[in-house]
């Protein structure tokens, strides 16, 4: 019988877990559960005889591809798959996936979540602003960034994106203007929403040039990744221009010293908290332990990335 290890240092809802269990029953897999691991030595443990891994952000790095010895695929229960060395598993013959979508809408509702708490104050009291009639700028257009837009759109919002890899009618498609240079969208928009995923040539991408050619009271709002914001360049302009604004679902390293200096002007959740809604977590656990039984069935790489 084949193991699927779910190993999750974030736990899913239980009622994801629960669907994953059952499915593995059906369809004779043997389940494990390994939950908010400490140590990485857990992971390394629980890997050796499985077959088949689920996670979200849990680094699925060289050591541990070693250390499993029969695993045949990784699915990240998610989109960002940054955390996974995947070609290492190609070295080891371990198919890598994800599941694209599965958990967007609930990234983009918290990035209006984000949004509206630090337009009113963080509910100070204090007369806020609105987001309605202010230019959003989608910086790239994939699952999450079509979920901000519509939801943009609801509030009353002016919707852009610039996204090299989507054609401008898809984009148009659902009434939103297309920015044919990034520049555009830093210069011109009220709220930048950053979807780009992490790559090399995506590191530290919003750079000092962006920063300092963004509009009077703008805020850059990251639900995509820290590493594509450059720190140093940020802790620059905030030293510079008492205008701009910082939201950010995964918090910098300089969290502490932009929090303390510039309160009103930066937000940060505790933990990264996108993709943590009881819908989006049923829908990538089921949506991974679906795509591993068609793996596992027919060998079906619908949505392999590496
Ligand atoms: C993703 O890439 O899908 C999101 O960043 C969510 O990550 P998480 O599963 O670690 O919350």
């Amino acid at each position: 019988m084949k193991k699927v290890l779910v190993a999750t240092v974030k736990p899913f809802h239980p009622l994801a877990v629960k669907g994953i269990k059952e499915i593995c029953e059906k369809s004779n897999l043997k389940f494990s559960l390994l939950e908010k691991y400490g140590d990485k030595s857990e992971l390394l443990n629980a890997v050796t005889d499985a077959d088949a891994l689920i996670i979200r952000s849990d680094k699925i790095t060289e050591e541990v591809l070693d250390a499993a010895k029969n695993l045949k695929i990784v699915v990240r229960a998610g989109a960002g798959y940054d955390n996974v060395n995947c070609a290492k598993a190609a070295e080891n013959d371990v198919v890598v996936m994800n599941t694209p979508g599965q958990n967007s809408n609930a990234v983009a509702e918290l990035a209006f979540g984000m949004m509206l708490y630090l337009a009113r104050g963080k509910f100070n009291g204090k007369a806020g602003i609105e987001l309605k009639d202010k230019k959003i700028g989608i910086h790239a257009y994939g699952n999450v960034g079509k979920n901000v837009a519509r939801i943009a759109k609801g509030l009353g919002m002016k919707v852009y994106a610039f996204d090299p890899f989507v054609s401008k009618e898809n984009i148009e498609a659902d009434g939103v203007k297309v920015m044919d240079k990034v520049e555009d969208l830093y210069s011109q928009c009220d709220y930048i929403s950053l979807h780009i995923p992490l790559l090399d040539a995506t590191r530290n991408f919003v750079n000092e040039k962006y920063f300092s050619m963004m509009k009077e009271g703008a805020c850059l709002v990251n639900t995509a990744r820290k590493e594509v914001v450059d720190e140093e360049a940020l802790v620059k302009i905030f030293a510079e221009r008492k205008d701009l604004r910082y939201i950010s679902d995964i918090a910098p390293d300089c969290r502490k010293e932009l929090e303390e200096k510039y309160p009103e002007r930066t937000l940060f959740t505790p933990k990264k908290m996108g993709a943590q809604t009881m819908e989006a977590n049923v829908n990538a656990g089921l949506a991974a332990i679906n795509q591993i039984v068609k793996y596992f069935e027919n060998g079906d790489v619908t949505f392999k990335v590496n």
